[in-house]
């Protein structure tokens, strides 16, 4: 049976999407970059995303497929390649999050941790879309990947409202249509009627958006 991928890639899109615009406020002269991340909803959103995502995955992805794969050391390497790759990123945010606070941090420090985390997100989807992913749809039994699926779903949690319009922000109907299928339809009715709509509203890559 194949596994539905399509969450995974709308992730995969949307964090993509953010760190063009993390880029351009890197970019800005006009204003420090560490005021304007420090109290940008953007930011908050992208953190968070990117924490739930990549512990989903060291929690319910890699351990499972482990197991299956404990004959194949080809395969093994690359699941420590995602586990890698994850500890390189992960600690970043913590690092970028320093810098909004220390004044003794100059633009050059917080520009230089945004350049890593740019091309070592951009470098880690790109390898998990290549040999990751199909070996998940040759291995990940429906239930584990529903597992995933679930367990993912429970630590975005109270963020639902915010995050799954970002998470579809700038995604195809048929996307839309299977993430928010599985839900019940009050949800539904308040993904349509309120949270899409606040998130439109939401100039989430200004300064004073995020919530505290
Ligand atoms: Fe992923």
């Amino acid at each position: 049976m194949t596994l539905d991928m399509t969450t995974m890639y709308a992730m995969h899109h949307a964090l993509r999407r953010e760190l063009e615009y993390i880029a351009k406020i890197a970019d800005r002269i006009d204003d420090d970059p560490r005021k304007i991340l420090a109290t940008a909803a953007g930011w908050q959103m992208f953190t968070k995303s990117l924490l739930v995502h990549h512990t989903a995955e060291d929690d319910a992805l890699w351990p499972v497929m482990r197991q299956t794969l404990a004959e194949r050391p080809d395969e093994l390497a690359l699941l420590d390649a995602m586990e890698a790759e994850h500890a390189v990123i992960d600690p970043l945010l913590e690092q970028i999050d320093a810098t909004f606070a220390d004044p003794d941090s100059g633009p050059e420090r917080l520009g230089g941790l945004l350049d890593a985390l740019a091309t070592g997100l951009t470098g880690h989807l790109k390898h998990e879309e290549g040999e990751a992913l199909p070996l998940i749809q040759a291995v990940v039994t429906p239930e584990q990947w529903q597992a995933f699926g679930q367990l993912h779903g429970s630590r975005i949690g109270p963020a639902a409202p915010q995050l799954i319009p970002w998470l579809l922000d700038g995604a195809d109907e048929q996307t839309v249509q299977v993430m928010l299928a599985p839900l019940p339809e009050p949800v539904r009715a308040a993904y349509r009627d309120q949270w899409q709509p606040a998130y439109a509203a939401l100039d989430r890559w200004n300064a004073g958006t995020a919530t505290s």
